[in-house]
């Protein structure tokens, strides 16, 4: 990819690590930044673009990283500030990207702002964070609650506030309507970027700017038993306010001060506000992350929905985007079944727009069951058996049949899939039929074909579990049909030209196989038509 390819986050592919979880070095069973290093050759025979990391930084790890008590540094977990620029290095030599997590709506407790902070009602750094009086009856400011359950404020007793906290409490969030706070987290940006990183994921947001006057939010009318206790209210006053498009403007600044980098920002929020967050005049996130097929429901007609609405409502000029996996959500392939996966590859793939993939997706790595007493994530254990855990997607690479996958020498800090020792990247390169080879594939087809990338998306049909569309630019076109079921299906058409042939299945056996008036689809089969 040519260095100063100012689009590159538009043509290319996005990789998520989730480093504790890709390769250990150092036999202590947390992966780490010379794991990561070590596997750059698999990144680049794979094809994709960029990685993007989940948070490196020191942190006492109460969620993983996510509680971040210096944005500046590395945690020894992972390595040193050395072998962070030794990753840089190596990625940019090997043609790829790399990309950092922001996480700025919130430190850990132990960050020295927030210890500051904590320490008296009149510290120079009080108002860095989001203190309130207890309401009248001496409990919490409002009914705002925590992602990760109970009430999102935590009582002081020394000072006699709350702080908020809309995850851990132990993840005070900063306030981003001081604008030290903003300056302090430009700062950090450009410390990153000056090391050449390739741009960031901004994580939450959405929730950056909070309610001026904290008014409660409103029930929700639709909360069911069963699901997570904060779906009981909206988030109406706490996330999404109308002041966050100028922080996020302010940001992209930042990003635009250094060339050819990228401002991603994690939103989950309906397709027609999550726009929104390109900004006025694209001037926002360059990709707001549409997790759309996260939750979408497995079949043709709402698929196609989704895919027709994210298109109509995309600002002129805003580039989309596509994720199937995140280290918060299940499995694709236990989503949509092993059998599934396969389909779902080539729908990220064939789709317009940036797609973003999970580590080992592309070797089909399924949601692990965690045993109470493994059980890791602090969401799961504060919110038990209502299956928020995010352990499960989050297990152990399986690079091969050896002891603990080749992820480590020693037992790792979560259990590795017990399929391992057939489903692991050493094997499945060696099958050239395997998931991996289907990825290779998809991603070598989309780097040939330029109408993959950026052609245009035209629906043609989404009846049953048939999904069929065209994507085309300057006369060049391909089809896609896609099989969501398990039963086959004929498709007779014109959508096909006559001696168009099959560039692609998802079984990779039909290739160059000439359509003559209908297509037959094997049950789970997808295909690429050229012609
Ligand atoms: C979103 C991250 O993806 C998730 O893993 C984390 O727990 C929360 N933000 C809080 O930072």
């Amino acid at each position: 990819m040519n260095k100063r390819d100012e689009l590159w986050w538009r043509h290319g592919i996005f990789y998520q690590i989730y480093p504790r979880s890709f390769q250990d070095s150092n036999a202590d069973g947390v992966g780490d930044i010379k794991g990561i290093i070590d596997r750059l050759p698999y990144l680049q025979a794979l094809g994709v673009d960029a990685i993007w990391l989940s948070p490196i930084f020191p942190s006492p790890m109460a969620d993983f990283g996510y509680d971040i008590a210096d944005y500046t540094g590395v945690d020894p977990l992972f390595g040193t500030m050395e072998d962070f620029d030794l990753l840089v290095k190596a990625a940019h030599a090997a043609g790829l990207k790399i990309i950092l997590d922001l996480v700025p709506n919130h430190t850990s407790d132990l960050h020295p702002w927030f210890v500051e902070s904590r320490r008296s009602r009149d510290d120079p750094r009080r108002d860095w964070y989001i203190w309130r009086e207890p309401a009248a009856d001496g409990g919490p400011p409002n009914n705002w609650m925590s992602e990760f359950g109970g009430s999102a404020w935590q009582y002081d007793a020394a000072t006699e506030q709350y702080y908020y906290h809309a995850f851990l409490a132990q993840q005070p969030d900063l306030n981003w309507r001081n604008p030290a706070v903003r300056h302090a987290i430009h700062d950090v940006m450009r410390f990153w970027l000056r090391k050449g990183v390739d741009g960031f994921r901004v994580d939450v947001i959405w929730h950056l700017i909070k309610d001026k006057e904290f008014r409660d939010n409103p029930p929700n009318p639709n909360f069911r038993e069963g699901r997570p206790p904060h779906k009981k209210i909206l988030p109406l006053h706490s996330t999404d306010q109308p002041e966050i498009h100028d922080v996020i403007a302010q940001m992209r600044r930042v990003i635009d001060e250094f060339d050819c980098r990228v401002l991603i920002g994690e939103i989950y929020l309906p397709l027609e506000r999550l726009v929104a967050y390109y900004g006025r005049d694209l001037a926002g996130a360059h990709l707001p992350f549409n997790f759309a097929l996260l939750s979408a429901p497995w079949h043709a007609r709402a698929i196609e929905k989704i895919i027709f609405e994210y298109e109509q409502v995309l600002p002129a000029g805003a580039w989309p985007n596509w994720v199937l996996g995140n280290h918060d959500r299940p499995r694709v392939a236990s989503r949509v079944g092993q059998d599934q996966a396969r389909v779902a590859a080539m729908l990220l793939l064939s789709l317009r727009g940036t797609p973003t993939l999970y580590y080992g997706d592309e070797i089909g790595m399924h949601q692990v069951a965690i045993a109470p007493d493994q059980v890791r994530d602090p969401f799961e254990k504060n919110v038990p058996g209502v299956g928020v855990g995010r352990d499960g997607c989050r297990t152990p690479m399986q690079w091969n049949a050896t002891p603990n996958a080749g992820f480590s020498t020693s037992p790792p800090w979560l259990p590795v899939a017990d399929d391992f020792v057939h489903e692991n990247v050493v094997n499945l390169e060696a099958d050239s039929r395997s998931i991996l080879s289907l990825y290779r594939a998809l991603i070598g087809l989309r780097k040939k074909l330029p109408q993959l990338v950026s052609g245009a998306y035209v629906p043609i049909a989404a009846e049953g579990d048939l999904l069929l569309y065209r994507r085309q630019s300057e006369g060049k076109a391909v089809v896609v049909a896609l099989n969501l079921g398990a039963e086959p299906v004929s498709v007779a058409t014109d959508a096909f030209r006559p001696g168009g042939e099959i560039l692609l299945s998802t079984f990779l056996d039909r290739q160059g196989e000439k359509i003559r008036g209908s297509l037959d689809l094997r049950g789970n089969e997808g295909v690429i038509i050229g012609g």
